[in-house]
């Protein structure tokens, strides 16, 4: 069995350039900061998670119908949604190198760098002294030293988030200066204040006075708050009842670092579940459950996903945590779940004077719904599936000598291309024609690449980069009997199969089906 090999961040990151997958955005100015290009390989396989998430929720669901809204919204929306008066980071600069950081990013890349890095170098030192015997949840419960250091390191993200939520700003400088943090780039400690800054980017309506300021969404959440009445009048739907929907979104971040992880263009997926108040804790749980299934179908192993319960509850949620992915960088917010009681709903009704009721015949009252969220960045889950899918392992050349093989193990149903076409040999007319002739046949019920340039080991090594899960080749065989190989990606392992059997036995393996069906 080949060899897997541990893969950097660095090396998926150079894949998704290298392969087409993702360019930086203007790059031949320099490069936009932040904002990102999907290339050919990139979009489809945007498109197809777009498209599983889409599924699973629209079509899979009779009681979810999808929204596209306007990425301008009036702008009272945002002031009714809180986000005018408190969507912002905390700022602080470093007075010698001018750099800007958010104070709270300082103060975890201390605890990163400073306390858990201990920690994990005293947990790898136990696990090689005690072997096989070593148990990792009973050390970090029972060793002296490691408590300390966690205590220390709950001492700190008590203190900053009491800070932040009470809006202590003074306190989070003063913790910074506690804990006599340098500035990475002067290594000075000259702080400025801690300040609140804005996320939301602004520009000018068509009439370009102060009163036309328009903002870019940071969240398509409030697109559908405000369609609510619209959706309930006109769909027949009945609580509980849920509104799906996928677009842009924009956010001004300052500390904007590991890739397509934190961008300031960004799409997301976002479903709003609208239930009775007092049964939101209900569908907060199967929310919570379904949404894991979703990423478990995907083939990512359970221990690269986990739940993280939000220990500070946003004032208008009664329950919220993060799905988490082991990125290469460590566990990060890959989604999020949230309830967010009746408060979007109420603080529209009130800034738009316009009832945003339901009228419940099984009740026989009105009330404003309560909210179960769901809410995931397409292009963070993009990369945790690069990251997933991205591996090194030894394949066999031509003269079955192993060699170091890259190979995306994307699912089939999200790969960009699903099947190659390949002439064993360019130079031999009857082949390349054959092969012509099945990829215009099949190129209808999947995406196909027909390819004929270099030795057919290096085709595959092509394609094993970029995902593709299947391979056919054209051979002398093929003319004499109608039958090719088929490769699969993974095993590498070839079949023999008709050729009138390509297309259905390609299409079954890549269906999306396979992947609603374990929903
Ligand atoms: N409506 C709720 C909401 O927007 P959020 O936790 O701010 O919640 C939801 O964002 C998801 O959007 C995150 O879990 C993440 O996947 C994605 N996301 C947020 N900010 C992002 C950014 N700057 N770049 C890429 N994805 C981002």
């Amino acid at each position: 069995m080949a060899k897997e090999q541990n893969t950097s961040f660095q090396d998926v990151v150079s894949h998704c350039k290298k392969l087409g997958f993702i360019y930086q955005s203007s790059e031949i100015y320099g490069g936009l900061s932040a904002v990102y290009d999907y290339g050919p390989y990139g979009i489809l396989l945007k498109n197809n998670i777009k498209q599983y998430w889409w599924k699973s929720m629209v079509q899979m669901n009779e009681n979810i119908v999808g929204l596209d809204a306007a990425i301008f919204m009036d702008p009272k929306v945002w002031k009714a949604s809180g986000h005018v008066d408190a969507f912002s980071d905390p700022l602080v600069d470093n007075k010698d190198s001018n750099k800007r950081y958010r104070a709270d990013t300082l103060i975890e890349d201390y605890i990163e760098s400073k306390i858990q890095k201990k920690i994990d170098k005293d947990v790898a030192k136990a696990a090689k002294k005690f072997g096989e015997a070593f148990d990792k949840a009973e050390f970090l419960a029972t060793n002296g030293r490691i408590l300390d250091r966690q205590k220390k390191i709950d001492e700190i993200l008590n203190r900053m988030n009491t800070a932040l939520n009470s809006g202590d700003l003074t306190d989070v400088r003063q913790l910074i200066i506690d804990l006599d943090i340098a500035c990475p780039v002067s290594g000075s400690r000259n702080w400025t204040e801690v300040r609140q800054f804005n996320l939301m980017f602004s520009t000018q309506g068509g009439g370009a006075t102060s009163d036309d300021k328009l903002y870019l969404r940071p969240e398509t959440a409030q697109g559908i708050f405000v369609n609510f009445l619209n959706v309930l009048n006109t769909s027949r739907q009945k609580i509980p009842f849920g509104i799906a929907q996928i677009g842009k979104a924009f956010r001004n971040e300052i500390v904007a670092r590991q890739f397509i992880f934190r961008m300031r263009e960004f799409e997301q997926m976002e479903m709003q579940f609208f239930v009775r108040p007092g049964q939101q804790q209900e569908f907060y749980q199967k929310w919570k459950e379904a949404r894991m299934k979703w990423h478990l179908a995907l083939g990512t192993s359970p221990d690269k996903l986990r739940f993280h319960d939000h220990e500070t509850l946003a004032h208008y949620a009664d329950a919220a945590l993060d799905i988490e992915f082991q990125f290469p960088f460590g566990f990060k917010e890959l989604e999020g779940v949230h309830s967010r009681t009746d408060f979007d709903l109420k603080a529209h009704q009130e800034h738009s004077g316009k009832k945003l009721q339901y009228f419940d015949p099984e009740l026989d009252e009105s009330y404003v719904p309560c909210v179960v969220e769901t809410s995931i960045g397409c292009d963070r889950m993009f990369l945790a599936m690069m990251s997933n899918a991205y591996q090194i392992d030894e394949a066999p050349d031509s003269k079955g000598v192993l060699k170091e093989r890259v190979v995306l193990r994307l699912h089939p149903a999200i790969a960009p291309i699903k099947c190659a076409v390949l002439p064993l040999v360019k130079k031999d007319e009857a082949l390349t024609k054959k092969a012509r002739e099945i990829f215009d046949t099949i190129k209808y019920s999947f995406e196909c690449q027909y390819d004929e340039k270099d030795a057919v080991g290096r085709r595959y090594r092509r394609q094993d980069e970029l995902g593709t899960p299947y391979c056919i080749t054209i051979d002398e065989q093929t003319i004499e009997d109608n039958t090719v190989t088929i490769r699969e990606r993974d095993s590498m392992k070839q079949e023999r199969i008709s050729v009138s059997e390509i297309e259905k036995i390609v299409s079954e393996r890549v269906d999306m089906r396979n992947l609603l069906k374990q929903l």
